[in-house]
C-alpha cells in the first residue's frame, strides 16, 4: 500500500509542483486533493516550463493517471485553457520520451474529474473582487479565482457539481436555481446580474468537452490503494494557508494539510503511508496575514529578485523572510510529516550568514507555537539564531557531500528543531537537480 501525501508545509509555492513531477515518475496514480486554480504548480523539463492550475503535475508521465478529486473546485475554462496549452506545449526532450498519440490524445486521455468536485463559475469570481473589496484595508489578497465563495455554495449545499454540469438537463435545472439567488447577491453588491442564456450556453459548451473526463473517481482510488499500486497525492497551497490550522481569516477555503488528502479522495486516514512536507530554505507568502520573518529590507528585495519570487498564478511579487522553524514545527505537527523536501537551498547562497526564528517573543513573553489567533500572531517577534551562510553554485550537487559543509549544517539544523528528518533537497527547478538523501521515507519504505 505504497501511498505519499505532498503538501506545502509553509504559505504555498514551495516547489511542490517539482517534486510532484520528480515522483510521479515512480507512481501510478496523481490525485489532487484540494482547492483550484488558486494553486500555480512549475514542472520544468529541459528547455519546457509547464505551469498547472488545476492538472496534476503527474500528467507528463505516461505511466500516471492523472485525478481531480472530490475535495477540488474546477473552473472548466480554466481547466480546458490549461489542457489545450499542454497539449500544445508538450514536447519529446531526452528525459520525457513517452509515447504520444495525438489522434487518440492518450496521456490527457487519462485524466480523470471527480463527479462530486465542485464547479466555479463566472459569478464565483465576481463575488470573490465584490467580497475582497468590502472587506477593505483587512482584504487577504485572494487570487481572484472565485475560490472562496465556490466553497461557501458547496457549505452552503448549494454548489453544482462537475456531475450534473456535464447531464445538460440536470445543469440547467441547477443554474436556474442558483443563478437567481446569485443575482441577487450581486445586485445587494450593485454589480449587473448574469444572463441565464448566455451562461448556459458558454458553459453547456466546456461541459461537452470535459464530459467524457468526469467520473467517480472515489472506487478508482480506493482500488489503486487496495491493489499496493503508488499512489501519490498532490497538495495545493499550504499548510499554513488551511481554513482551520492556517493563519485565520488569512488563508484559503479548504484543507490543504495531509487530512485533506482523504477529505479530498475518498481514502482513510490509515490508507496514507508517508506524508512528506515541502518547505523552502527560506520563507514566502502571497497575500495578506502575519508573517514574523518577513524582511522589509535590502535582504528581503534580494531574495525576491534573485529567487524570482513572482506568483506563478497572478505574478504578484512574494513577500520574502527568513525561514520561521516554529511555524515549521507546527506545520509538521499538523501534518504528521515522514520527512522534509527542503527547496531552493541554492537561492540562500552568497550570505555570509543566515538566519532562522527559533521562538517568539510577544508581550515580554516567550512563545514557542504559532498563536491561532492572527492579530497576535502578527504582534510576535522572531527570536532569531544565526547560523553559517555558504556560497557558490549548489545546482550541481547530487548527493549531501557535494553541498557546502555550511549548508549541510543548516539541515541538519532544520532536522534537528523539527524533529523530522531531511528527506530530499531541491538545488535548482530542473529534475535532476534533486538530492534524495532518504529514499526510504517516500513510499512508507516499500
Ligand atoms: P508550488 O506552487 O509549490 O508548486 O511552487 P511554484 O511552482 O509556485 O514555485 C516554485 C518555483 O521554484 C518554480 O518556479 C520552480 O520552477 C522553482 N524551483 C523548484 N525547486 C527549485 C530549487 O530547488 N531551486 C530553485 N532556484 N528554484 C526551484
Ligand atoms: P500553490 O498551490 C501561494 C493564497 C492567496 C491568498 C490566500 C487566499 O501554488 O502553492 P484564495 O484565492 O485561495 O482564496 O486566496 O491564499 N494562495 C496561495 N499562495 N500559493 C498558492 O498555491 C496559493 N493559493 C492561494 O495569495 O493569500
Ligand atoms: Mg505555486
Amino acid at each position: 500500500m505504497p501511498t505519499l501525501v505532498i503538501i506545502g508545509a509553509q504559505w504555498g509555492d514551495e516547489a511542490k509542483g517539482k517534486l510532484v513531477d520528480v515522483l510521479g515518475e515512480q507512481s501510478d496514480l496523481v490525485v489532487r486533493y484540494s482547492g483550484g486554480n488558486n494553486a500555480g504548480h512549475t514542472v520544468i523539463v529541459g528547455d519546457e516550463e509547464y505551469k498547472f492550475h488545476l492538472i496534476p503535475a503527474g500528467i507528463l508521465h505516461p505511466n500516471v493517471t492523472a485525478i481531480l478529486g472530490s475535495g477540488m473546485v474546477v473552473c472548466p475554462k480554466g481547466l480546458l485553457e490549461e489542457f489545450d496549452r499542454t497539449v500544445a506545449q508538450r514536447t519529446f526532450g531526452p528525459t520525457d520520451n513517452s509515447p504520444w498519440d495525438e489522434k487518440t490524445q492518450r496521456k490527457l486521455g487519462e485524466l480523470k474529474i471527480s463527479s462530486a468536485a465542485h464547479v466555479v463559475f463566472p459569478y464565483h469570481r465576481m463575488l470573490d473582487n465584490l467580497e475582497e473589496e468590502a472587506r477593505g484595508a483587512n482584504k487577504i489578497g485572494t487570487t481572484s479565482r472565485g475560490i472562496g465563495p465556490a466553497y461557501q455554495d458547496k457549505v452552503a449545499r448549494f454548489g453544482i457539481r462537475m456531475g450534473e454540469f456535464v447531464r445538460p438537463e440536470a445543469f440547467r435545472t441547477r443554474l436556474k436555481e442558483v443563478l437567481t439567488y446569485k443575482n441577487r447577491l450581486l445586485e445587494m453588491f450593485g454589480s449587473s446580474p448574469v444572463d441565464f442564456t448566455s451562461l448556459y450556453d458558454e458553459y453547456s459548451a466546456y461541459a461537452e468537452r470535459l464530459a467524457p473526463f468526469v467520473c467517480d473517481t472515489e472506487p478508482i482510488v480506493q482500488d489503486a490503494v487496495a491493489a499496493g499500486k503508488r499512489v501519490l497525492f498532490e497538495g495545493a497551497q499550504g499548510a499554513l494557508l488551511d481554513l482551520d490550522s492556517g493563519t485565520y481569516p488569512y488563508v484559503t477555503s479548504s484543507h490543504p494539510v495531509a487530512g485533506g488528502a482523504c477529505l479530498g479522495t475518498g481514502i482513510g486516514p490509515r490508507d496514507i503511508d508517508s506524508v512528506l512536507g515541502v518547505c523552502k530554505a527560506y520563507a514566502t507568502r502571497v497575500g495578506s496575514g502575519p508573517f514574523p520573518t518577513e524582511l522589509h529590507d535590502d535582504i528581503g528585495e534580494w531574495i525576491r529578485q534573485h529567487g524570482k519570487e513572482f506568483g506563478t498564478t497572478t505574478g504578484r511579487g512574494r513577500r520574502c523572510g527568513w525561514l520561521d522553524l516554529v511555524a515549521l514545527r507546527h506545520s509538521c505537527r499538523l501534518n504528521s510529516l515522514s520527512g522534509l523536501v527542503v527547496t531552493r537551498l541554492d537561492i540562500l547562497a552568497g550570505f555570509d550568514t543566515v538566519k532562522v526564528a527559533t521562538g517568539y517573543r510577544v508581550g515580554g513573553e516567550s512563545l514557542n507555537y504559532v498563536p491561532a489567533e492572527a492579530d497576535v500572531f502578527a504582534q510576535v517577534e522572531p527570536v532569531y539564531e544565526t547560523l553559517p551562510g555558504w556560497s557558490g553554485n549548489l545546482r550541481t550537487a547530487r548527493k549531501l557531500e557535494d553541498l557546502p559543509s555550511e549548508a549541510r549544517a543548516y539541515l541538519d539544523y532544520m532536522a534537528e528543531a523539527t524533529g523530522v528528518p531531511v528527506a530530499v533537497v531541491s538545488v535548482g527547478p530542473a529534475r535532476d537537480e534533486t538530492i534524495m538523501v532518504r529514499p526510504d521515507l517516500i513510499w512508507g519504505g516499500t
